[in-house]
């Protein structure tokens, strides 16, 4: 009999649940116990609960913090520990691993920066909400012949404003990824709207060099000049919220399952992710030193459906 647990970490993202889910009711089939730790890496160091939550929790980063979870843990006769969320959740998950704790991560954040899986659970809701605004401030910047600036989340990463913004036919992306001022954001908008198009639609990623507040602040020191009116939307958590769409839980699922097959196998110390359409894993020793670069075609098709 294996005494598993199930924790999720960072920021939450829709399907942890499904994943959660997967992973208790495949632990289950195994004849194994599984217990949730409430609030994350947090949890482990309070001794959980009866509900999983999340939290951010800077204070795992210290070793001696690391040492009293992995107490907590052995005092509980935890075997074996799943741990869903993004890149900060999977460096702690790493850390764990080596001090000798059988971990699984699973990957889950919407902000799609984790190495190790193409799609991380969590995105494809995410990327709907943001789509859904998108396709209501079009509407509105269209009957005005305004330029709106959209920003959404993904921290340093653009994958969000990027596929946001080919899906939901935008005039411009700002990401981090590609340098863009100011004034150039304003000219190719200009430009727009000379070719007649009625909006000028800016999908902002929040990491980018110039945020939505500071191109707001800029287009509108400049409104006479530039002779177009902008208003400014910030989706914010908004995007991580409401209900996971059926991608996220069939990914959620799959990746909850697989992680449990890792460890009922004897294997541990990875993330389970897609990769290349099927689940795969990969050492969290890999996970913790990766970064995964936007792809360039994503950012060249942004460019030429701009037009
Ligand atoms: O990592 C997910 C994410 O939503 C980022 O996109 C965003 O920058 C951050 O979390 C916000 O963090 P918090 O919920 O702690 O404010």
């Amino acid at each position: 009999m294996k005494r598993v647990a199930v924790l999720t970490s960072g920021g939450d993202a829709p399907g942890m649940n499904a994943a959660i889910r997967a992973v208790v009711r495949s632990g289950i089939e195994k004849g194994w116990s599984m217990f949730g730790v409430r609030q994350g890496f947090a949890g482990i160091i309070q001794q959980g609960g009866t509900m999983l939550g999340t939290t951010r929790c800077p204070e795992f980063a210290q070793e001696s913090v690391r040492r009293h979870a992995v107490g907590v843990l052995d005092k509980l006769g935890i075997e074996a520990v799943v741990i869903i969320g993004g890149n900060g959740s999977q460096t702690g998950a790493f850390a764990l691993s080596q001090m000798g704790v059988p971990v699984m991560g699973i990957a889950s954040t919407i902000d799609n920066d984790l190495y190790g899986s193409d799609v991380t659970i969590g995105v494809d809701t995410a990327l709907n909400v943001a789509l859904e605004a998108i396709d209501r401030l079009k509407v509105t910047a269209s009957s005005h012949q305004r330029a709106f600036l959209i920003e959404v989340m993904g921290r340093d990463c653009g994958y969000l404003a990027l596929t946001a913004g080919i899906a939901g036919g935008a005039e411009a992306v700002v990401i981090p990824e590609v340098e863009m001022n100011p004034e150039q954001l304003a000219q190719e908008l200009r430009a727009s709207f000379e070719r007649g198009k009625p909006h000028g639609i800016v999908v902002v990623a929040e990491g980018a060099r110039y945020n939505a507040d500071e191109l707001s602040h800029y287009f509108h020191a400049n409104r006479e000049r530039l002779g177009f009116q902008i208003r400014t939307t910030t989706l914010g958590h908004i995007q991580r919220g409401g209900t996971p769409t059926a991608f996220d839980r069939l990914l959620a699922t799959r990746l909850g399952h697989a992680a449990v097959e890792h460890l009922a196998r004897g294997e541990h110390g990875s993330l389970v992710g897609l990769l290349k359409g099927e689940v795969g894993s990969t050492p969290l020793s890999v996970v913790a030193q990766g970064a995964k670069p936007l792809d360039p075609t994503l950012i060249e098709l942004a460019r030429i459906l701009a037009r």
